[in-house]
């Protein structure tokens, strides 16, 4: 009798592998999960009984229970892990083979790599999984990019487990090279700026309105139950309610303020920095969960200083109205600032991406799904070009109405001592985003005075510098 084939393998059951293999598991693919921890394998297979799933601690003997031409997929830590399995798996594969780079590999990696594996006649792609643990088990959004006929024969098995939304599966081609993995860093890079965003709202609602966390349970429940609707708002909803069996405290209340990141939202920044698109909500993002590590130097500095900010000397219900609008108002930022980012890769890197249909799949399935993304959706469908999110007419007209309790809050917050910036990064960007005149002129001026470095005039072609030294006085 012929041994049992495998259409799918995976290296590394970890979270994400274990729950992605078994998803494809229940729409009745038949897949292979290879794992150096036999722990993992066995868990693996546990959970999988009934259904099509072999486990392996030896990787040769995964990549012969495949098909072939093989297909699989790498779901481990990035950088050198991802080369090592590379290395380890090439003497066992055959040109024709399709390998997937699941992790968050940096974008320039895989750039390295997709080059390297072609040389040596294997298809390779790198695509961003977003959806954690749950979405990798019912649903996850995925962005592939590079070998495109590689993602067209395994398009079958990515459409099946995506999430779906209005029955359209949460994956699509994104483009040539390394574009899967790019999209998914700024995708990364716009849940760091929604995270600070909500923490901020956290501050100034218990320390400026000495809200409990039942309170803000209930608030945050309404909250998603309006525009605000989204993945992150859901879970932080959950958290304000959630306390470990037989315990007298919410968990929250116990964990440390010291936030913790594996990288890709600094990768937004910096890679946004390299091509000079500003993305100042993420970028404070980055820098804020940097600070939060500085729990000893804060304390000193509270020690120094006084710590406390004072209350927000505001209307209680009037107050909590308008921080929705500025959180609002400062999402539609955050997302603005990624798009943008996106626009101006794509125009850098070649990759000619569909911001319409990215923010179609991510409307199902990854860390930033949100209500919003469906109008965000409709502004990139109706013009495929659109140069800035903030020009769409629909998001121009949300912004307008709530940029008046925008400023509001942020004026209370700020005069009260209250740490929101975030919040600040998000208006004041728009502040200058609407400026039709800069105070960039001055700039220019500083620089050629002190070194020469020239300016341009309005209304005169060519560059310009000017001794700007003030005479000596005459005697
Ligand atoms: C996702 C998440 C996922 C992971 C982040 C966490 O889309 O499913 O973004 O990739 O949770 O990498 O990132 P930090 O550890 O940097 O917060």
């Amino acid at each position: 009798m012929a041994e049992t084939k495998y259409n799918f393998g995976m290296i590394g059951l970890g979270t994400m592998g274990r729950n992605l293999l078994l998803n494809m598991a229940d729409h009745g693919v038949p897949v292979a999960g290879y794992d150096i921890n036999p722990d993992q394998v066995a868990g693996f297979e546990k959970e999988g009984e009934g259904k099509p799933v072999k486990g392996f601690t030896d990787l040769a003997a995964m990549t012969q229970s495949l098909s072939t031409p093989r297909a699989i997929m790498m779901l481990v830590p990035a950088g050198k892990p991802v080369d090592n399995v590379i290395e380890k798996l090439l003497p066992l594969l055959e040109p024709g083979d399709i390998i997937i780079d699941g992790g968050n590999s940096h974008f320039t990696d895989t750039v390295i790599r997709d080059k390297y594996l072609d040389e040596k006649g294997l298809h390779f792609f790198g695509m961003g999984i977003s959806g954690g643990e749950e979405g990798a088990r019912k649903g996850p959004s995925m962005m592939p990019g590079g070998d495109k006929q590689a993602y067209l024969t395994l398009k079958p098995i990515f459409d099946a487990i995506a999430a779906k939304v209005n029955g359209e599966p949460c994956v699509t081609y994104i483009g040539p090279g390394a574009s899967g993995h790019f999209v998914k860093m700024v995708h990364n890079g716009i849940e760091y700026g929604l995270m600070q965003l909500i923490a901020e709202t956290y501050e100034m609602l218990r320390k400026g309105l000495q809200l409990d966390n039942q309170e803000l349970h209930q608030l945050f429940k309404g909250w998603n139950e309006g525009r605000l609707q989204s993945f992150l708002i859901e879970v932080t909803r959950d958290i304000f309610n959630f306390k470990e069996d037989g315990a007298d405290q919410y968990l929250l209340d116990l964990i440390k303020d010291q936030a913790k990141s594996k990288g890709t939202g600094k990768w937004t920044s910096q890679v946004a920095m390299d091509l000079e698109v500003p993305i100042p909500t993420i970028d404070m993002a980055v820098a804020m969960r940097d600070l939060s590590k500085y729990k000893v130097l804060r304390v000193k500095a509270a020690g120094v200083y006084g710590g406390e900010p004072a209350a927000l000397n505001v209307d209680k219900e009037e107050f909590l109205k308008s921080v929705e609008e500025a959180l609002y108002f400062s999402t539609v930022m955050t997302y603005a600032q990624g798009l943008d980012l996106l626009y101006r890769s794509s125009i850098a890197y070649g990759y000619n991406l569909n911001l319409a249909e990215i923010a179609k799949i991510w409307r199902g399935g990854c860390i930033i799904r949100a209500e919003l993304l469906n109008d965000i959706f409709d502004a990139y469908t109706k013009a495929p070009s659109l140069e800035h999110l903030l020009l769409d007419d629909s998001i121009r007209e949300q912004v307008a109405r709530s940029l008046g309790s925008m400023r509001a809050v942020v004026t209370s917050a700020i005069t009260a001592g209250l740490a929101i910036p975030a919040y600040a990064a998000s208006l004041t960007f728009f502040d200058a985003f609407r400026s039709e005149n800069m105070p960039s002129n001055l700039i220019q001026a500083q620089r050629d005075y002190f070194g020469a470095h020239t300016y341009e005039l309005i209304g005169k072609e060519g560059v310009f510098h000017t001794h700007w030294m003030p005479l000596p006085s005459k005697p």
